[in-house]
C-alpha cells in the first residue's frame, strides 16, 4: 500500500480471522516500531509479542475494553522505561508505527490502551517484565474481513490554524 493510503485508511478493528500472522511479518512490524523517533534517539522500548492463546485470553480478561484481544493472532505490548522523562511520547511514537506497518501488510490492529491502567500490574506480572518498565500500549494485530461503520472524525477545518490560531 501507498504511505498515505496506509494512514487515511487505517482503522480500529475489533473483529479478527481464526488466522497466524507470519513471524517475519511480525518481525518486520516492530522492526517498524523500533524505528520512531525518541527524544534525544533514547529508544527505551520493549516489544513483547504475545501468540499463544491461553497468553491471549489472560490479557483479554485483564483489559477492560479489550476482550476482542483474546480473538487476535498475536498482540504486541509496547513497554518504555520509566525513568526516561518522554517515555510515553516515545511509546506512543513505536505504537503508531506498529499500527500503520501492520496495516501495510494487510493486518488489522486496535489500540488498547495499557498506560497508568489498572491491569497494568497484572499483566505485567504475568508476562515477567522487570518493574523499571511501564506498559505504554496493547496492539493486537490480526486478519480481519471487519469494515468498520463509517468513521466519526472533526473536520479539518475545524482543527487547522494557519499561522495563528
Ligand atoms: C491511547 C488510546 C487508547 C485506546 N484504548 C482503547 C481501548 O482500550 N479499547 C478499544 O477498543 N479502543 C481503544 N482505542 C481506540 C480508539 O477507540 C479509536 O482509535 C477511536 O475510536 C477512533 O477510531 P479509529 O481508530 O478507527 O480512527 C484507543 C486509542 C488510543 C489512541
Amino acid at each position: 500500500m501507498e504511505a498515505l493510503d496506509v494512514l487515511k485508511q487505517r482503522r480500529s478493528v475489533r473483529v479478527f480471522e481464526d488466522k497466524p500472522i507470519p513471524k517475519n511479518i511480525l518481525e518486520d512490524i516492530i522492526d517498524c516500531g523500533r524505528l520512531a523517533p525518541t527524544a534525544n534517539n533514547m529508544q527505551p522500548w520493549h516489544f513483547v509479542v504475545v501468540t499463544d492463546k491461553e497468553r491471549l485470553k489472560y490479557i483479554s480478561e485483564k483489559a477492560t475494553y479489550g476482550k476482542f484481544i483474546k480473538d487476535a493472532a498475536t498482540c504486541v505490548i509496547v513497554y518504555c522505561e520509566s525513568d526516561n522523562v518522554h517515555h510515553l511520547e516515545d511509546g506512543a511514537a513505536a505504537t503508531e508505527n506498529i499500527i500503520l506497518a501492520a496495516k501495510a501488510y494487510g493486518i488489522s490492529s486496535c489500540w488498547v490502551a495499557g498506560y497508568d491502567r489498572t491491569y497494568e500490574k497484572d499483566i505485567n506480572e504475568f508476562l515477567q517484565v522487570p518493574s523499571n518498565l511501564r506498559m505504554i500500549s496493547i496492539v493486537p494485530l490480526g486478519y480481519s474481513t471487519q469494515k468498520p461503520a463509517a468513521r466519526s472524525k472533526k473536520p479539518l477545518t475545524d482543527v487547522i490554524h494557519w499561522e495563528k490560531f
